[in-house]
């Protein structure tokens, strides 16, 4: 037997008590007739004591040699500390150590284990499992877990099933690039990794499942970025036999049921926006509405004078600053400096000041005046005290600027709180995408999203104003989640795929299962799914979803601890029958 107790839970109920404990090393206090040191395993940490008058002269020299994180048994009593540490559960005992046995020596960790470290991202990244041992990193995959957990019970109380669905598929197009493997029984094929499991949930609906879902891994090669991991986890969901009020409202439940138990947090009926509001409101397809500072589109009442800059513009936007009226001139020059970053990409930014006194100061006094920029005010809701910055330009590229410095101006004014939840479903999103780069329309979910009833027509004269149904799920200035109703019908199917470019071959070589499964007695169907990884990391106060996977990879993609991705051999090579053209060292 290894341990009768964990390092967690001994107090001073149990004194006198005869213990096994098992752990690691966290630190050793030798003052030459008494050592202590701290053993630590998931659940706390107890501290041992060895001390000359009661402890074996053998033991003491075995308890001498003890270094950080070696992994060691003892055998003692529990006894009452002399001081105690109010701070641990386990602060009024201590174990007078009978027997010690060292399981296995370790050699000096390249970092200190304790809750503030010593390691960088990089150091600590390739010796993730020591990482692990520290509380912050622990106890975000035990909070992972527990959210997996209710997400699990919440809709299997609600008669979902979890199925899984292969690996290694053909490409699913979800916007990104697919991971590819190479068949070796099939030379020159490959699979793909599934970007989701878009098709085979929808062929379930076809096979009578009614309500499924699964918490899955999703494999993307796209950019990384602070919210984005190449393989990241999905709760994904689909249901039969429902239309878009039916999926909103049993997956508002799901994430009322998980604000409740994990974060103690209720949240009533969850507000909706359409795709066109939030771009016109908030410049961005998922607001963060836990505060204010909504754009005031200014074209209006500022392209009436001399100003050319806003008279050649598509859209002059604002938005209201508060108690940006006290800052000094370096400073909004900072402000304007840092949205004409490349990052961002403004060309510069009018300001006015809405003073205290009700009086105006703004860069652009030469063209405007007061009654001219108390109309501003009015627009952009901004109240005496207030700095209002103003953007202009081409409509797209000017909100998702003045977004950019929405979110800063909120972050440094301390107004994305971690602890307040603010969701928010928007819906309506349009159908289809124009990509400069291809120069054609693609599906802005994915091809299987049906339109709006009664919008197909639209497709041949107005494209971009299709609407679908098609929702995500936002919290707090996250997509958390995103689904649709889906076409379950060949002809719409197949329309579909002509609209996005596929020639008929094409689209029966990608998805002829779909369609003919779509022959066989389809039921409407519609479902979304979650980024857990994003879920967690939010309910769990941050952005970054990195520290809730066990093992991310970095910026590049890489797993530093395992060095992946490698070379493989070239037998191997073989065998898959690639030929891979080695580019010089
Ligand atoms: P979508 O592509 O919107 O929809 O993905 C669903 C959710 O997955 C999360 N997500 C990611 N999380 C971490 N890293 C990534 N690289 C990443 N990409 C996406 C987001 C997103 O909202 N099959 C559809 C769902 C459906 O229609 O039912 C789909 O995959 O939180």
């Amino acid at each position: 037997m290894y341990r009768s107790h964990t390092n967690g839970e001994l107090t001073s109920e149990h004194i006198n008590q005869e213990v096994i404990l098992s752990g690691w090393v966290q630190k050793v206090r030798d003052k030459g007739f008494m050592i202590w040191a701290d053993l630590r395993d998931r659940y706390g940490i107890t501290q041992l004591i060895f001390d000359e008058e009661r402890t074996p002269a053998v033991m003491m020299e075995d308890a001498k040699k003890l270094g950080r994180e070696f992994v060691v048994q003892v055998k003692g009593t529990v006894i009452e500390r002399e001081s105690k540490n109010p701070n641990l559960p386990t602060g009024d005992i201590e174990i007078l150590v009978k027997e010690l046995t060292i399981l296995n020596e370790a050699k000096t960790p390249p970092f200190t284990i304790e809750d503030e470290t010593d390691g960088g991202e990089d150091l600590r990244m390739k010796y993730r499992y020591l990482d692990i041992r520290r509380n912050p990193v622990k106890n975000k995959l035990i909070f992972r877990h527990k959210v997996a957990m209710e997400v699990r019970n919440f809709l299997s109380t609600e008669g979902f099933i979890e199925v899984e669905t292969p690996y290694l598929i053909k490409s699913t197009p979800e916007g990104a690039r697919d991971f590819v493997v190479p068949s070796r029984m099939n030379g020159g094929q490959f699979y793909a990794l599934p970007q989701s499991p878009q098709t085979f949930k929808q062929l379930l609906m076809v096979g009578g499942m009614d309500k499924y879902f699964q918490i899955v891994k999703c494999f993307r090669d796209e950019d990384l970025r602070a919210d984005r991991q190449p393989e990241f986890t999905q709760i994904d969901c689909e249901m039969a036999f429902v239309d878009q009020e039916d999926i909103l409202n049993i997956f508002e439940d799901l994430t009322r049921h998980l604000l409740q138990k994990i974060n103690n947090v209720s949240v009533d009926k969850f507000p909706r926006m359409t795709y066109d509001d939030a771009l016109r409101l908030y410049g961005n397809d998922k607001p963060d509405i836990r505060f204010g500072m909504e754009f005031g589109e200014l074209n209006e009442v500022a392209q009436h004078k001399e100003f050319k800059v806003f008279n050649d513009a598509e859209l002059v936007v604002g938005i209201a600053v508060p108690g940006g009226a006290s800052y000094s001139r370096k400073e909004i020059d900072k402000l304007i400096n840092w949205v004409k970053r490349p990052q961002v990409g403004a060309l510069g930014m009018v300001y006015a000041k809405y003073n205290e006194d009700g009086s105006f100061k703004s860069s652009v006094d030469k063209f405007y005046d007061e009654e001219d920029l108390k109309q501003w005010a009015e627009k952009t809701k901004a109240q005496p005290g207030d700095l209002i910055c103003v953007l202009s330009g081409d409509t797209n590229k000017v909100r998702a600027q003045l977004s950019a410095l929405r979110m800063e101006m909120a972050e440094r004014l301390g107004l994305r709180k971690a602890n307040e939840f603010a969701p928010l479903w928007v819906v309506d999103f349009p159908l289809l995408e124009w990509d400069e780069e291809t120069e054609r329309y693609h599906a802005m979910h994915h091809p299987f999203t049906s339109p709006k009833p009664g919008q197909i027509p639209l497709l041949a004269t107005n494209p971009a104003a299709v609407k679908a149904n098609a929702y995500d799920l936002v919290l707090n200035g996250n997509e958390i989640g995103g689904g649709s109703i889906r076409i379950h019908d060949k002809a719409t199917q197949a329309q579909m795929f002509e609209y996005l470019g596929f020639t008929e071959e094409e689209a029966k070589a990608q998805f002829g299962f779909l369609m003919d499964a779509f022959q066989y007695g389809a039921p409407p169907h519609g479902g979304l799914a979650f980024g857990l990884d994003r879920l967690v990391a939010i309910l769990g106060g941050q952005e970054t979803i990195r520290d809730f996977i066990a093992f991310p990879k970095n910026n590049s993609g890489r797993d530093v601890m395992i060095d992946a991705p490698a070379p493989i051999d070239e037998q191997q090579l073989k065998e898959l029958h690639l030929n891979v053209v080695k580019t010089k060292e």
